[in-house]
């Protein structure tokens, strides 16, 4: 209480974090809403400091960029920086990632148990059998001398991978409506729609294709759920859900089964698509990370390191943890302050979105020296182990709403880097990439390479 009413004085008295004050009624809505939310919150970053704020509309944006007050907002006070108002709960729903409060408590207690280290050989198969698929079709590209859009390989690689652990399906040319739909839905839960976004209803042109996109991820999903319910001879992810939701009674919801499916679906493979990509691009920039990866992955004969080798590949492991402080996929999430809060001796009032960029914070000079030079040498060990760097680097969140999939991504990332590295070599064409600060990510308008056998 007597935070809170400190909080209401301050911000009486404007004594909000510092920022720019823009003149108008809408304050910052403009450069948000066509898509300008990096450019503002590295501004403020430089002019103002860790801890500034603008007003979106009638609404104040906080960004918050030091690991002490980021703990405060995922940990310590956590129930008081909320998911509601989440930008992908038209997608996701009430799934995991958007839910809140006791239901998400109970969420994750029952999907967490089936991504923990120990529970990782279940997806050994999948791995395995959707690295086969890109062997084969590297090779045919390397054949005929080709060039590919690798971020648009490495997103067919990780979608192909996620269906195989959900459904026991596979990414064929049957499901290129549904991977178009996919991909465009998620681009249009875009970061700067946490901000700003029409509601649906409105008929717009991009809210009728986010509509139809919608239909046809709901369609595959509701079949995929009938059919587990037909033959009840399945052991994926959906059949786990569908198996709890009979021994735990009426909370698991036909509509919330659909929305932990596509939660799964849609979690798992952009932001794993993105820590490749980036990972190919560093690792094409870098001679001597490129041979210190060849030297630890070509023992290996050409087997793919699976979940009984995790920690055997220290080199490649660093390597994809330091791709993921320079290019975190997630390069923003927000939090809904509840109540009244004060943070760093700023007032942040209720109604506030807080936003937390990883970017940001994990090129922070003084947490991370020489912070844009690729060095994987930082999470060897000796140096700056992800869990020390705690909330320094959160690339996969921090507090107890990291990424329930963090195992499972090291492991789809390693693996795939490891099995297609030993067979093949990528070189870039053309300009170095760009980052588009989409929804997750990504290199401006794809990343070409060309393929080459390696032996
Ligand atoms: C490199 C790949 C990945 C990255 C960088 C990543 C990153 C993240 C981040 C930053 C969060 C927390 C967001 C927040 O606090 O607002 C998160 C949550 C989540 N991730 Fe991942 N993720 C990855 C892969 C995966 C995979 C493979 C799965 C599949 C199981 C997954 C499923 C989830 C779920 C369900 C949540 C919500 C957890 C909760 O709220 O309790 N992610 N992820």
């Amino acid at each position: 209480m007597a935070i809170s009413l400190r909080a209401l004085l301050a911000h009486i008295r404007r004594r909000t974090p510092p920022g720019p004050r823009p003149p108008t009624p809408l304050g910052a809505l403009p450069e948000v809403a066509s898509g300008r939310l990096f450019e503002l919150l590295s501004h403020m970053w430089r002019a103002y400091g860790d801890l500034s704020s603008v007003r979106v509309g009638a609404r104040l944006m906080v960004s918050v960029v030091h690991p002490e007050h980021i703990q405060e907002v995922l940990a310590t006070r956590r129930e008081n920086y909320t998911k509601a108002s989440h930008r992908a709960r038209v997608l996701l729903g009430d799934g995991l990632p958007a839910s809140n409060g006791e239901s998400w408590a109970r969420q994750r207690r029952l999907l967490q148990p089936h991504f923990v280290p120990r529970a990782l050989d279940y997806f050994d198969s999948r791995i395995a059998g959707a690295l086969e698929v890109m062997v084969e079709r590297w090779g045919r590209a390397a054949d005929a001398m080709g060039t590919v859009d690798l971020d648009e390989e490495m997103t067919h690689l990780t979608l192909d991978l996620s269906l195989r652990a959900l459904s026991d399906d596979y990414l064929s040319e049957e499901h290129t409506a549904l991977r178009r739909a996919i991909v465009e839905a998620v681009d249009f839960v875009g970061a700067s729609g946490q901000l700003f976004r029409l509601p649906l209803s409105v008929p717009t042109r991009r809210n009728t294709r986010f509509r139809a996109c919608l239909g046809t991820i709901d369609t595959f999903i509701m079949e995929a759920i009938a059919a587990h319910r037909r033959t009840r001879d399945k052991h994926d992810l959906l059949a786990m859900i569908l198996d709890a939701s009979e021994q735990e009674g009426s909370w698991i919801t036909d509509r919330l089964i659909r929305d932990e499916a596509v939660s799964l679906l849609l979690g798992a493979y952009d932001s794993t698509a993105r820590a490749l990509t980036w990972s190919w691009a560093l690792l094409d920039s870098d001679r001597e990370a490129r041979a210190r990866l060849y030297a630890e992955i070509d023992p290996l004969e050409g087997r793919t390191p699976l979940s009984a080798d995790r920690g055997a590949l220290p080199w490649t492991t660093a390597v994809v943890h330091e791709t993921l402080r320079l290019y975190p996929p997630f390069w923003v999430f927000p939090r809904h302050v509840e109540a009244d809060d004060e943070l760093g001796g700023y007032a942040i009032p209720a109604g506030s979105t807080v936003m937390i960029s990883p970017y940001l914070t994990q090129r922070h000079p003084e947490l991370w020296p020489e912070p844009h030079r690729f060095n994987p040498e930082r999470f060897l060990s000796g140096g700056v182990t992800p869990q020390r760097a705690r909330a320094s680097a959160m690339y996969f969140g921090f507090g107890p709403r990291t990424c329930v999939g963090n195992h499972l991504a090291m492991l789809e990332v390693t693996a795939a880097l490891a099995c297609l590295a030993q067979r093949f070599e990528l070189t870039r064409v053309g300009e170095a990439p760009v980052p588009d600060f989409a929804t997750t990510l990504r290199p401006r308008g794809g990343l070409k390479m060309r393929i080459r056998r390696r032996h």
